[in-house]
């Protein structure tokens, strides 16, 4: 592989810009971190406040040309489409409920796009977004950062493999901590969009972490959720949004599974967790310590599989920048979604075939899914658990 395919496809890095993640966002400084890891982007232009006056003054802090720090993503769009030098490529880490707008604004002017999840907030926008990528061409890369630790594609790849036989069991949960305390949300009377269900999305744990959970369990095993019997609501007295959501699944080879997911749980800090078990043998992988990747076999002992350590398989070995047994973590597993979208921007923008193993980042069918089973989720959970088809 080159040093940078990128490069060595167009000559250049891609032009990026980024809308959100100014002051006080956690996952902006991680978007702009990961486009630069690899050097496959360069960072030129931004929208990072909905607020016109902030929004120059976050850009220039960043260091941007003057007149590439932009106050609205309108200016910033038209201008760009009108520079020789224009970007090729938009980030978007907006509230939820913007990311259609922004997305759809960018394919209509032939800007690649990169959008955090959940892809929208209804199933109306993830189906028109969903087909607006297909008739454009262009390259639609969805944030589900956790796909790109080096250890869940070995466990994809090990699925893949056969080496788990046929899956029969899938655990999955997302446990966090962060909404737990008794007068969050609103001690200071302010209302954040997460807190406002018009932003947010019709459940903010589904749209918060419920979607990265389902697309991890999608992820591993290559199955989809055929059908899903849930409880969604809220843990903390006096809360509007839900903080917890529960669900048993189906998925379409029959396999059994089971989806845990909170924000409510008091002390516990990141808990992304998955089992999968299959007729041969079980994998274990938790994000707090994401260099581990526990396979059981039937007939075997245990065994602990490592970034580039023995038996890494090609998915994973191109997911790891550095030699066994030094530590890598969420900023490099987030900037490989990113640099495997960039070779696949530059592919198409030179009408070459990217690298196959730089496609498996989440897309806009990712996307529409994760949408599509936030709302059966909440179907199943307003007709009391029953089962309901996804
Ligand atoms: N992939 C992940 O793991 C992950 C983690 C956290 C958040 N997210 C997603 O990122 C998005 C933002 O979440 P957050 O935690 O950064 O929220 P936040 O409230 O911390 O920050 C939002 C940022 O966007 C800016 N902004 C708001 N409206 C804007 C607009 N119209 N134009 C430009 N900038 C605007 C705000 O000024 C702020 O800087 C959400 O969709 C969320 O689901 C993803």
């Amino acid at each position: 592989m080159s040093l940078n395919p990128v490069i060595a496809t167009l000559g250049r890095r891609l032009r990026l810009a980024v809308i959100g993640g100014g002051p006080g966002s956690f996952i902006g400084a991680m978007h702009r971190q990961a486009a630069r890891l690899d050097d496959r982007y360069k960072l030129v232009a931004s929208v990072l406040s909905s607020d016109p006056e902030r929004s120059k003054g976050a850009g220039l802090e960043l260091g941007l040309e003057p007149e590439r720090a932009y106050r609205t993503v309108p200016e910033l769009m038209e201008t760009e489409a009108g520079r020789e030098d224009g970007i090729d490529a938009v980030a978007i880490m907006t509230p939820n409920d913007s990311h259609y707008e922004y997305a759809v604004a960018a394919l209509e002017r032939g800007f690649d796009v990169i959008c955090d999840k959940p892809m929208t907030n209804t199933l109306e926008e993830a189906r028109s977004l969903h087909q607006k990528v297909g008739e454009s061409g262009l390259v639609f890369c969805l944030t589900h950062n956790y796909t790109g630790y080096p250890m869940v594609r070995q466990a994809k790849a090990m699925v893949q493999d056969g080496q788990l036989g046929t899956i029969r069991l899938v655990q999955v949960e997302y446990v966090q901590g962060g909404k737990a305390k008794e007068n969050d949300p609103d001690p200071s009377g302010d209302v954040s969009w997460r807190h406002d269900p018009a932003k947010s999305g019709p459940s903010l744990v589904m749209g918060d972490i419920g979607t990265h959970a389902h697309n991890l369990a999608r992820f591993i095993t290559g199955l989809e959720v055929a059908e899903v019997a849930a409880d969604v609501g809220t843990i903390v007295p006096g809360r509007v949004v839900h903080d917890y959501a529960g669900a048993l699944l189906r998925f379409d080879n029959g396999a059994r599974g089971n989806f845990w997911v909170t924000q409510a749980a008091a002390g516990i800090e990141n808990c992304l967790r998955i089992r999968v078990s299959g007729t041969k043998g079980s994998l274990e992988w938790m994000q707090e310590v994401p260099q581990s990747l526990t396979f059981k076999p039937l007939d075997g002992p245990s065994q602990n599989r490592t970034p580039n350590g023995p038996g890494t398989l090609p998915l994973a070995a191109r997911a790891s920048r550095i030699v066994a047994g030094h530590p890598e973590g969420f900023p490099d597993g987030f900037a490989n979604i990113y640099s495997d979208a960039a070779e696949a921007i530059a592919a198409r923008r030179a009408g070459t075939d990217p690298d196959p193993l730089a496609l498996y980042f989440p897309n806009s069918h990712d996307g529409l899914l994760g949408v599509q089973f936030v709302h059966s989720v909440l179907e199943s959970s307003n007709a009391n658990g029953a089962w309901v088809k996804c």
